[in-house]
């Protein structure tokens, strides 16, 4: 039997839990790690499949990876030469893994990567990134079922025309060592661009403006090894609120940032929740009943689109009618088939759900269809009546570290069962 967690629903949670470092944030950062043939060092990174296969495509292209997965640290050093690009089947598995281009194409010249996988959750075109690269002055092209990016780069003004995070990450690795000024127009601001533009100027990169919509950066000839400790985990840390929330719990979370989850705590405020932010922590408690409102998932420092699925199912359990619209993704309501199975009462109509509450929820069997999604699921059932089994965890342990670890240090009844797949996922 595949590994599934059994969770057996009821009681609040409490206690204290520690927030890892953010999976969003240790990808780009290891990518980062390409464009320099000194050894980088990431602090605080978490033990989870994403970040392993993301080492594993490093290793392919050339690097050398000490991962010492224990303490939370790797150092990469890539001093080349370097394969032109991962290999197509690693690279299927990730939507992150085309963050190798913007690094190889800025060093090596050219660089190439098959169109990456990921999470199911809509069309996710890289048309941001592409037409980044030949703002840049690459050629872009197709070979053999994969993009191929070369040229020498030069700054350029590039207009974004989607705020995209993982498009302004690949621009910001490839901008740093193309020759002159390059400014990134609608760029993301989530603080995950933030943590990599930390790193790259720690490297020696001169970028100004990371975190709001304009970044410039002044291209430099080389970058040297740095060392930097990854944010926390805030899609991990609003996983956990919302796990307190649901369950009438009381929660502290540790090595915590709240200012990066301002939309989802002013939320939780408003639908009855009780929030108490301190330096690097932040306690939720629920003690009331909670009230039904309106959600918009959009781009930071809006409501995050991956904390979506979550809120939509703490709001099965406010009073009232709740209307959940998603504004990033256009097929991410997906999940809410399998909440209506442990009774949860929800319409959708195109990218809005439509929740009515509060609904009694019952045990189940159910499927995790992405990571965030999963992770829904687990919290619904923690709230729910009865056992709940979920299947497919592969999804939700690429970006969760001792999910069902932590929630059982909070009091949760939940057991890691079954047996590993004879052929690793990597
Ligand atoms: C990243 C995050 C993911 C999060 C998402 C939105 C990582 C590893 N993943 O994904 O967890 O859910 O940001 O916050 O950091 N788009 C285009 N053209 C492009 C690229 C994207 O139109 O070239 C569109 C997408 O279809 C989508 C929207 O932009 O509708 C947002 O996507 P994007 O910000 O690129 O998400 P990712 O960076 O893939």
């Amino acid at each position: 039997m595949e590994p599934l967690y059994r969770v057996q629903g009821g009681g609040p949670l409490h206690g204290d839990v520690r927030i890892s470092g953010a999976k969003n944030a240790a990808l780009p950062c290891l990518a980062a790690s390409l464009l320099t043939t000194e050894p980088c060092t990431i602090e605080n990174l978490p033990a989870i499949a994403d970040v392993d296969l993301f080492l594993e495509i490093l290793r392919q292209l050339g690097a050398e990876v000490d991962h010492d997965a224990a303490n939370h640290r790797v150092t990469v050093q890539a001093v080349g030469p370097l394969a032109e690009a991962p290999p197509d089947r690693l690279v299927a598995n990730q939507r992150a893994s085309f963050l190798v281009m913007g690094p190889l194409l800025a060093r090596e010249g050219r660089g190439g990567c098959a169109a990456p996988g990921g999470d199911i959750i809509g069309q996710r075109p890289l048309d941001v990134h592409l037409r980044g690269f030949r703002s840049l002055g690459a050629d872009v092209r197709t070979e053999a079922g994969r993009f191929v990016a070369s040229g020498q780069l030069r700054g350029s003004r590039i207009v974004l025309d989607y705020p995209s995070v993982l498009g302004t990450e690949n621009l910001l690795l490839a901008a740093v060592l193309a020759e002159g000024e390059t400014v990134i127009v609608n760029a993301a601001a989530e603080p995950e661009v933030v943590a990599l533009a930390s790193l790259l100027s720690a490297m020696g990169a001169r970028i100004h403006g990371a975190g709001s919509h304009t970044i410039t950066v002044y291209g430099v000839a080389s970058l040297h090894g740095a060392t930097t400790r990854l944010i926390p985990d805030r899609i991990e840390t609003g996983t956990f609120a919302i796990a307190a929330a649901i369950t009438g719990g009381d929660v502290r979370l540790v090595d915590a940032r709240p200012r990066d989850l301002d939309a989802l705590l002013f939320k939780l405020q408003e639908i009855g929740v009780e929030v108490e932010e301190g330096d690097g922590s932040l306690r939720v408690r629920r003690r009331g009943a909670m009230q039904a409102t309106t959600v918009q998932a959009v781009p930071f420092p809006g409501l995050a689109t991956d904390l979506q699925a979550l809120v939509t199912t703490l709001l099965t359990q406010a009073e009232g009618v709740s209307v959940v619209n998603e504004r990033v993704f256009e097929n991410r309501l997906g999940y809410v088939g399998e909440l209506r199975k442990m009774g949860a009462r929800i319409v959708t109509a195109g990218a809005t759900a439509i929740v009515q509450g509060p609904s009694p929820l019952h045990g189940a069997v159910v499927q995790g269809l992405d990571v965030r999604a999963s992770a829904a699921l687990v919290v619904a059932a923690l709230a729910a009546d009865g056992e709940t089994e979920l299947l497919d965890i592969f999804h939700l342990e690429r970006g969760y570290e001792c999910f069902g670890e932590k929630l059982r240090g909070l009091g949760a009844a939940i057991d890691r069962v079954g047996v590993e797949p004879a052929t690793p996922r990597l």
